[in-house]
């Protein structure tokens, strides 16, 4: 699981489950730009772990090349985007609001499939291959009700993973997708890490770092024939 001379992006690296994949990739000799919309903690977190970065809203199409280009311009290269960038957004199907129904999609899917699309243009360009790993959730493959807008959002990436890995597989780009079950970061209120530990078959809520390491798993050519896979890190969850 090597990572030595690999560049890689990670969206949404300035904290949680980003922040572990960076300090991961690092730790295992890769390149690492962090993007991020928050510029303080950002710029911060990359000072502190010997990383670059550029701030970056994945919703917006500019911010996206820029966020490519400029990796390409400081590393030479872009070998691995980790699409970590996320919101929560409670709310069952008839509380749901259209305002945030959009906003979710919008960072958790359309910034999915922005980040996916320039990356790979990039990786395309270079002509050797690359790994994408786009941040699912297990609830993309069984449902929240409470959280309506979420779980189509992460449905989407399963199947946008699915698409992507598949028609660039022959490239050797591949795709992948990890599936958490409900992590201890900022992104998941106390109150649903209390609802949710027991609900998962190991009796506790995941960490960081143990969804970073199947990140990495994925990124290095220790997966050279895994590509469209959505794999959960989700002690057990969706097996029940
Ligand atoms: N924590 C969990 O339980 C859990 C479970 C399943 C899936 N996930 C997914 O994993 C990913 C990371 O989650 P986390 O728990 O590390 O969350 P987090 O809140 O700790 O980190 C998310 C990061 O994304 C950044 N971000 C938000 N909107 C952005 C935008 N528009 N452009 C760029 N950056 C933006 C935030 O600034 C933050 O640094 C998310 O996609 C989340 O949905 C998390």
């Amino acid at each position: 699981m090597n990572l030595q001379g690999m560049t890689a992006i990670i969206t949404g690296g300035a904290s949680g489950i980003g922040l572990a994949t960076a300090k991961n990739f690092i730790k295992n000799g890769a390149k690492v730009m962090i993007a991020d919309l928050n510029h303080e903690l950002g710029k911060k977190t990359a000072q502190l772990l010997g990383a670059l970065f550029v701030q970056t809203d994945v919703t917006n199409e500019q911010d996206v090349k820029q966020m490519v280009q400029y990796t390409v311009e400081m590393f030479g290269k872009l070998d691995i985007l980790v699409a970590s960038a996320g919101i929560g957004g409670p709310g069952n199907i008839v509380d749901q609001s259209l305002d945030v129904w959009k906003k979710v999609n919008d960072v958790n899917y359309t910034g999915v499939f922005l980040c996916n699309k320039y990356a790979i243009k990039q990786m395309q360009k270079q002509g050797h291959g690359g790994s994408v790993i786009n941040l699912a959730s297990m609830f993309g493959l069984v449902a929240t009700p409470s959280s309506v807008a979420y779980s189509a959002s992460k449905g989407g990436v399963v199947n946008l993973t699915r698409a992507a890995g598949t028609s660039h597989a022959k490239e050797n780009i591949r795709v992948n997708a990890v599936c958490p079950g409900v992590i201890e970061t900022p992104l998941v209120p106390e109150e649903a890490q209390r609802l949710f530990k027991d609900r998962h078959p190991m009796g506790r809520l995941g960490q960081a770092y143990e969804v970073a390491n199947v990140i990495q798993f994925l990124a290095s050519d220790a997966a050279s024939f895994v590509t469209g896979a959505s794999i959960a890190v989700d002690g057990g969850y969706t097996a029940l």
